[in-house]
């Protein structure tokens, strides 16, 4: 068989250890590889690399996605497709390997059904919002990395008896504000999926500090409001009686070394992904779901959500003053 390998979409860490784990299992498997350059604007171009052992050598550790990767606007049109399709034809390319998020998937989705291609889907993203997956690679070391960042935050903040609001990533979805709210003991955590009642905010700010406590922390995901925790800070600006802050922690959460977590995830699903293309699976989104390998076909996964992890929210509630 020879299969085709790109990231696509938002990069995150782990990418290069799932093309690894891709490349050389296929290889063992007695496989060709080409890895595509830019995601699916390369597919487009036909940017086309061949692959070996040695050319995902030393790579496991490092953030970002080696080959590339791009958001495609053509690809999202029946023509794009098209001549995707038409480069992965002409170079005698049996099967895809794409690690990416929703759009990505939405895109293979198409590919697969519109040209009869043979898809597998590694979710790579740090929204962790992909159906089909309870954590999705990158996921785990965005986390980490927002949680070192408010570590360091509530230091200041401390110091100084400020109020901080501390916006993370995540697209429309809340998991990764609600895991980092709960890791970080944020006295508030507020998430688009879960409506706000911004009086009860407001007395979370004024009953939030005590003899050995001065801060307060809120972490508020960046698709809660439009405007994010700007917005959300002007909203409450009256009624808070203390200095406030606002800190956007923005692309550092895309960058850096993977966790283990992560790469070890992205080992099982990349080996998993060229195990189920030689066995002929449909296509497919390859996860991990109830803690084992989970196999969702791609047109049941696509425009879904994953919400799996919202039995957190309890916690929250328990743990900080608001959820
Ligand atoms: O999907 C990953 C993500 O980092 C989101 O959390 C964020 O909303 C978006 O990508 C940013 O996209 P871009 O890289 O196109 O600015």
């Amino acid at each position: 068989m020879h299969l085709a390998v790109l990231g696509s979409g938002g990069d995150g860490p782990g990418m290069n250890a799932a093309l690894r784990a891709v490349v050389r299992s296929a290889l063992q498997l007695g496989h060709r590889v080409t890895g595509v350059k830019q995601g699916f604007e390369g597919l487009i171009r036909g940017a086309f690399e061949p692959l070996s052992r040695s050319s995902v050598s030393n790579i496991v550790q490092r953030g970002g996605c080696v080959l590339g990767t791009a958001r495609s606007a053509a690809f999202r049109t029946p023509e794009g497709r098209g001549e995707a399709a038409a480069r992965l034809r002409e170079a005698e390319i049996d099967a895809l390997v794409a690690i990416g998020g929703n759009g990505t998937l939405a895109g293979c989705e198409a590919l697969a059904r519109e040209h009869g291609l043979q898809v597998m889907v590694l979710p790579g993203s740090i929204d962790n919002d992909i159906f089909g997956t309870e954590e999705s690679i990158g996921f785990d070391t965005a986390a980490n990395t927002a949680l070192e960042a408010i570590d360091r935050i509530r230091d200041t903040a401390e110091s100084h008896g400020r109020v901080f609001f501390v916006e993370v990533m995540g697209r429309a979805s809340g998991q990764l504000a609600l895991h980092v709210g709960l890791a970080a003991g944020a006295d508030a955590i507020l998430i688009p999926e879960v409506s706000r009642d911004f009086e009860d905010l407001s007395e979370v700010v004024r009953q939030s500090t005590s003899p050995n406590k001065h801060s307060t922390i809120i972490v508020v995901a960046e698709g809660e409001t439009p405007g994010g925790a700007f917005a959300v800070a002007d909203r409450l600006r009256d009624s808070i009686d203390r200095e406030y802050r606002v800190a956007v922690l923005g692309y550092i959460q895309r960058g850096g070394r993977p966790t283990m977590r992560d790469r070890t995830l992205a080992a099982e699903l990349g080996v998993a992904a060229v195990q189920a293309l030689a066995e002929g699976r449909p296509s497919s989104l390859v996860g991990r779901l109830g803690g084992k390998l989970a196999f969702t076909p791609l047109a049941d996964s696509v425009g879904k959500t994953n919400e799996a992890t919202f039995e957190y929210l309890p916690l929250i509630g328990t743990l900080s003053r608001l959820r």
